[in-house]
């Protein structure tokens, strides 16, 4: 049979232009096993509202496993004549349990049929996500511990600023990432609720129990507007949303790794199964999974903007446009489920090289607010403390060396309230050790910050 479920209408098929162009099937299947779970507390619901029988419930019920079976075994032959991932499956039913499935799709429509698969469906991927920024949580969180008192240059406009540990410049992607995940949960709370019952735009006439269909498939509560269940993709655009940012994060990061590991830079390596050689010349080791990271980004903020200009002309309530929402949100997901879990894996494969971290700071003068801070501290107000160690960065640098590298009679030109203790400040350690509230790159507040997490994690 290659008539269309809709086709008594219509005088004439569609082309096979038309048909290639409506169809969703070659994407949508990917939506199957949620259909069929959407299908089965449907079917229940209607048995037990004595809407259908309970004879057309269990051959709903037993035809629904079969084609589950098929369709796990990658048997199930996916008809484009059949245009969706619904049809197919509602097709295959009344092929296999005759009338019982033509029943199933009693009080229901295929409006709000797809947008309650794509919510069963996103929020299973919502949940591995959570599960993946976690991983890549606990691997920072790894790697900043073994760093906690790594001296590294803190930078400001990309010229050196201040010291900081490797830990504690990694413990800012940390706060990063735990903000992705409050994002993500908070997300899901608004993704979980049922559009089923929303029908084909109105509601329907049969006596539905849509709570019932909403604790059947985990929902938390029911769209309560019928227009706004089945025309809604704000969820999905939250997502996305969401989903940017975390790329964001990563993106970020991918730019300082590539440059940390640039040979002039040379702050960290990154194993060689992350990175990959070049055809013609033989010294090459690039850091092409960074590179791609900051590259794939851009697809992540292209689908977020494709959805919001999906549904910005859209008069309520279904309109086919809403199609077009799944492509997007699927590359979204695979993007950053891989991109996720390569990030996991490479922060384990990260070596630092401290020596060269070192140099870098010993170049930049990065203790000079060290020794304003000083110099306030013995009452001079600290504009002038600014001017004074300014000078005293003018001097060093005509002589080539750091500030920690003057004589005390030298500094003391720039200051008489300049001691011996002076060289304690202006040391690396020092300047760390100082910053020693919460926030700060101190290493004792590197590891406080780092058992906070880990205990948070744990709860
Ligand atoms: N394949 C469609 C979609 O993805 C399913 C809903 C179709 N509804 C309709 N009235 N044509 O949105």
């Amino acid at each position: 049979d290659n008539s269309k479920a809709w086709s008594g209408r219509f005088s004439e098929p569609v082309s096979d232009l038309v048909k290639r162009y409506t169809a969703s099937i070659h994407f949508d299947q990917r939506l199957a096993l949620q259909d069929i779970r959407g299908s089965l507390a449907h079917a229940r619901m209607l048995a037990r509202q004595n809407i259908i029988g309970s004879e057309d419930l269990a051959a709903i019920e037993r035809g629904m496993a079969q084609i589950e079976a098929e369709i796990v075994k990658g048997r199930f032959a996916w008809n484009l004549d059949d245009e969706d991932v619904h049809l197919n499956i509602e097709k295959r039913l009344t092929a296999l349990v005759g009338d019982a499935g033509k029943r199933l799709h009693t009080g229901r429509s295929r409006n709000d049929q797809v947008a309650t698969d794509i919510r069963l469906w996103l929020r299973d991927e919502i949940d591995a996500i959570d599960d993946l920024l976690r991983r890549y949580l606990l691997a920072l969180l790894d790697l900043a511990e073994r760093h906690a008192a790594t001296p590294m240059p803190g930078f400001t406009h990309l010229q050196v600023a201040q010291p900081v540990t490797f830990g504690h410049h990694l413990l800012a992607y940390v706060e990063m990432t735990k903000r992705d995940r409050e994002r993500m949960a908070d997300c899901r709370r608004r993704v979980n609720r049922l559009p089923l019952g929303g029908a084909a735009l109105a509601g329907t006439t049969f006596s539905i129990d849509r709570a019932f269909v909403a604790q059947q498939l985990g929902f938390d509560a029911v769209c309560e507007n019928s227009l706004d269940a089945v025309s809604d993709r704000d969820f999905a655009i939250e997502f996305s949303a969401a989903a940017a940012l975390v790329m964001v994060h990563l993106s970020r990061l991918s730019e300082e790794l590539i440059l940390w590991m640039s040979p002039r830079v040379g702050f960290i390596d990154i194993a060689d199964r992350f990175c990959t050689g070049s055809s013609i010349m033989p010294q090459k080791k690039n850091p092409d999974v960074p590179e791609l990271a900051r590259g794939k980004s851009g697809r992540v903020f292209g689908h977020l903007m494709g959805l919001l200009t999906l549904m910005k002309g859209q008069p309520l309530a279904y309109n086919k446009d809403n199609q077009e929402d799944k492509e997007p949100l699927f590359d979204t997901v695979d993007t950053l489920s891989d991109t996720l879990r390569i990030f996991a894996d490479m922060a384990a494969g990260i070596t630092v090289k401290p020596e060269a971290m070192n140099a870098a700071l010993k170049q930049g003068f990065a203790t000079a607010t060290d020794l304003a801070d000083y110099l306030v501290k013995r009452g001079v107000p600290f504009r002038d403390a600014h001017e004074a160690v300014a000078r005293a960065v003018r001097a060093a640098e005509t002589k080539g060396c750091d500030l920690a590298d003057l004589a005390l009679n030298e500094l003391q030109a720039f200051s008489p309230l300049i001691g011996a203790d002076v060289f304690e400040v202006l040391s690396i350690e020092g300047s760390l050790a100082a910053r020693d509230h919460i926030g700060g790159t101190a290493p004792v507040q590197v590891r406080a910050a780092i058992a906070r997490t880990r205990a948070a994690l744990n709860e």
